[in-house]
């Protein structure tokens, strides 16, 4: 029996192969590799792809943040409230400014952060409010705009597993006053290699944040600032721009594998499938269900030749990481009885209805046994 991968990248770029072959051979022969026209046109592209003005090309997801909050202001001695259920990225980009990551639990019956809670820790250190559309389901932007609203704080936006959801017809990422994505190969908008992007409302602070990412120059050898390397590669945007006009359908194919695993798997009591938020419109960059046995369960699938991954197995309040903020098991349950029964099954644009029902029948022969 053939394998059902996790994520088969492969196979659904194997329509574009050909463009994205010439795409690379393109900056081959160009001999530009950073910077330059192929950077400048992604960037317009993806801006108006999204809707906003301006988009800047980085390094990698994470950096992406980094700069934003950066160009923020962000620095010792503040807060940015975010979520304890995300990739530690998210996290890393607030205490590398020298801030605090302050995390909330999640929402009941959902996988992102719960707004009461954000309500509840805004305090004088707030700085920024940080949530994340965590597999591609858009947060209640709702009350978080609202909150942002009411204490004058900065909505960004890490839309770096959301890229293309919606929320009331709005895409992730034009609502916040900044927002980061993430070209990790895997995402639904992947790369070949690491690589990122940000937009910004204000065009002042979108400057500082384009500046912070190359050096705190606008020309070169003039540096205005100290700030990182943090360019996305020119071979990335050319490849990028090939896969960009194939996102929306990608995500509409991930949302028909929802739904045919929602089937199949609505009759089985003791498997959770993910809620959507109504008003939004998810992409699955991962489809998680909750089970009771999710460890042995996880086995019994590889044995079944279906590969699975856990996003993520410990909220980051139980990561060495933060131990020194002395968050305890106990003090994010939500998150926590999430981590533990959580199983992210096959998901990409090419998985097939056969596929889906191998899955569902393996996870229903594991949960009668
Ligand atoms: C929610 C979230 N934020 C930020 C990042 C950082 O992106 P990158 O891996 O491109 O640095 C990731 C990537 O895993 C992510 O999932």
């Amino acid at each position: 029996m053939e394998e059902i991968k996790f994520v088969n990248i492969n196979r659904f770029h194997q329509l574009i192969w050909p463009q994205l072959h010439e795409a690379a051979a393109r900056v081959i022969d160009s001999g530009i590799y950073i910077g330059g026209p192929e950077v400048r046109s992604f960037e317009e592209d993806m801006a108006r792809w999204l809707g906003v003005e301006k988009v800047c090309g980085a390094g990698s997801g994470t950096s992406a943040l980094y700069a934003i909050l950066k160009g923020l202001g962000v620095g010792p001695g503040d807060e940015v409230i975010t979520t304890v259920h995300t990739a530690i990225a998210t996290a890393e980009a607030i205490s590398q400014c020298g801030a605090v990551p302050i995390f909330c639990d999640l929402e009941p019956g959902y996988f992102f952060l719960s707004t009461e809670e954000v309500a509840k820790k805004i305090n004088s250190k707030t700085k920024a409010l940080l949530p994340v559309h965590l597999y591609g389901q858009p947060v209640d932007m709702d009350g978080m705009m609202e909150l942002a609203h009411q204490h004058g704080l900065p909505l960004i936006e890490d839309c770096a597993q959301a890229q293309g959801a919606r929320y009331r017809g709005k895409y992730v990422g034009t609502m916040g006053d900044a927002a980061e994505f993430s070209f990790f190969p895997s995402k639904n908008l992947g790369g070949f290699g690491d690589g990122g992007a940000f937009t910004a409302k204000d065009p002042a602070k979108f400057n500082i944040m384009k500046m912070f990412s190359n050096h705190g120059r606008k020309e070169k050898y003039t540096h205005e600032f100290e700030g990182i390397n943090s360019r996305l590669d020119a071979i990335q945007a050319a490849m990028l721009k090939v896969c960009l006009p194939h996102l929306d359908e990608w995500n509409s194919q991930r949302r028909r594998v929802a739904q045919w695993y929602g089937e199949a798997l609505g009759n089985i009591k003791e498997v959770v499938v993910p809620q959507v938020l109504p008003g939004t419109e998810p992409i699955y960059h991962v489809y998680v269900i909750l089970v009771p046995d999710r460890d042995g369960l996880q086995k019994f699938l590889k044995e079944k030749k279906i590969s699975t991954g856990v996003h993520y197995p410990m909220p980051l309040s139980l990561q060495k990481a933060y131990s020194r903020y002395g968050l305890g098991v106990g003090s994010f349950p939500r998150a926590e009885y999430a981590c533990a029964h959580m199983l992210s099954l096959p998901m990409d644009p090419s998985v097939t209805k056969e596929e889906v029902e191998r899955v569902a029948m393996a996870i229903e022969e594991y949960i009668r046994k």
